[in-house]
């Protein structure tokens, strides 16, 4: 062809990038430390907790927090989901962005700079914000009024958590009086996450806590409507308690997050949802005998909820000291320098935060990378 060189004729078209030389590669071979998801594990995750509400009157609103991949939303919404809940502004905004239509960002935004990107973000989408003091609703009304649009507010009760939220029926009424009929926001009903008793090991005992907890909700959501103000929703609930507190009367939403992926700590929880998130790494120095060091920390592994542990390796316990990039090993076996292993993370959602995409793979060989587009949005 005239005027072509070779380099020209080998080179991708802009809007048709080369495939990710990964896919198609066995995850051992993969730099380290990579973010795996296998594929599998996660769809049946997706598909377990989806069939789980499919007939029942509550429905999902997955935390997007847990993952803050828009891949794994969407596949989320495929199944089922009626929209994302969101912890965060930036969460919400990748989402709009990428094409969300109804968004809850299940907490508090405050400041002229984010309630002008929460006015924003409402012309674009169905947004709706937890308040729970009435200068952020009038801070929100003036500015919505002035943008010309609607944000729907949802009062946070605290149920017990002691974080956010109004924790008495009687001033939750008085706010709601208060919101119904301002200009530029709607009374969306009630948030609250009984996040005090999601760790509570024993199954039962967690059920009848937290039934009890978000009953409280349900109660103050009773006077409210007995006071003449319909609640359009309850919005609220865990990956620990979805079979709990998710099928209770008067609850609409189930903001599970965890459950798409899976970690450590909550597979202690809910373990009919498998373990789907790794972090491969490698052995990088063996000092002793018995000691290995592994080529990720407190830096690309989150642990706030222990350490991580090894898959396929149940009896190797990693010391609490994690440093930044090394994990110490004092009982190792006889792994090999450069030899891989996953990790299991003790907290996926703080995990997922510290990559910029996650590699999926298929019975160990790779199918896909998938960016973690709300990676790092933390205003
Ligand atoms: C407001 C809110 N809703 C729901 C959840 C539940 O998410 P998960 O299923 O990951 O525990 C959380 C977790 O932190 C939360 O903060």
């Amino acid at each position: 062809m005239a005027g072509m060189n070779a380099s020209s004729a080998t080179r991708q078209p802009l809007d048709h990038p080369a495939p990710d030389a990964r896919i198609g590669r066995a995850i051992e071979e993969l730099d380290t430390p990579t973010l795996l998801l296998d594929r599998a594990a996660s769809d049946r995750n997706l598909a377990l907790m989806a069939s789980y509400f499919r007939d029942r009157p509550s429905k999902l609103r997955p935390h997007f927090k847990n993952h803050k991949c828009v891949t794994l939303a969407k596949r989320q919404m495929q199944a089922g989901a009626v929209g994302m809940t969101c912890a965060k502004l930036g969460e919400a905004e990748v989402l709009v962005d990428h094409g969300f239509q109804d968004v809850l960002i299940a907490n508090q935004v405050v400041g002229s700079a984010k309630i002008e990107r929460l006015v924003q973000l409402a012309k674009r989408a169905r947004i709706a914000v937890a308040v729970d003091h009435f200068d952020q609703v009038a801070a929100i009304s003036r500015a919505a009024t002035a943008g010309n649009t609607t944000v729907r507010l949802l009062i946070e009760v605290d149920i017990g958590m002691g974080r956010c939220g109004i924790p008495t029926s009687d001033a939750v009424l008085d706010l709601a009086r208060k919101i119904v009929g301002m200009p530029g926001v709607e009374f969306g009903g009630l948030q609250a996450y009984e996040g005090h008793l999601v760790n509570v090991i024993d199954r039962e005992q967690r059920r009848s806590q937290s039934r009890a907890a978000m009953g409280l909700a349900v109660e103050t959501r009773r006077l409210l409507e007995r006071s003449g103000i319909p609640v359009p929703c309850i919005s609220g609930c865990s990956s620990a308690t979805y079979d709990s507190t998710g099928i209770l009367d008067g609850v609409d939403e189930i903001q599970a997050g965890t459950y798409a992926t899976m970690d450590r700590q909550y597979f202690r929880l809910a373990p009919e949802f498998e373990i789907a998130l790794s972090i491969l790494v490698r052995v990088i120095s063996r000092p002793g005998p018995d000691k290995a060091v592994l080529d990720v920390g407190v830096k690309g592994a989150g642990a706030e909820f222990g350490v991580p542990g090894i898959r396929d390796y149940p009896d190797v316990v990693i010391p609490f000291f994690l440093a930044e990039e090394h994990v110490v090993v004092n009982q190792a076996p006889d792994w090999l320098i450069g030899q891989p292993l996953h990790l299991i993370p003790s907290h996926a959602c703080t995990t997922c935060n510290l990559y910029r995409e996650m590699v999926v793979h298929e019975n160990g060989v790779v199918t896909d990378v998938w960016p973690i587009e709300g990676s790092g949005r933390l205003a």
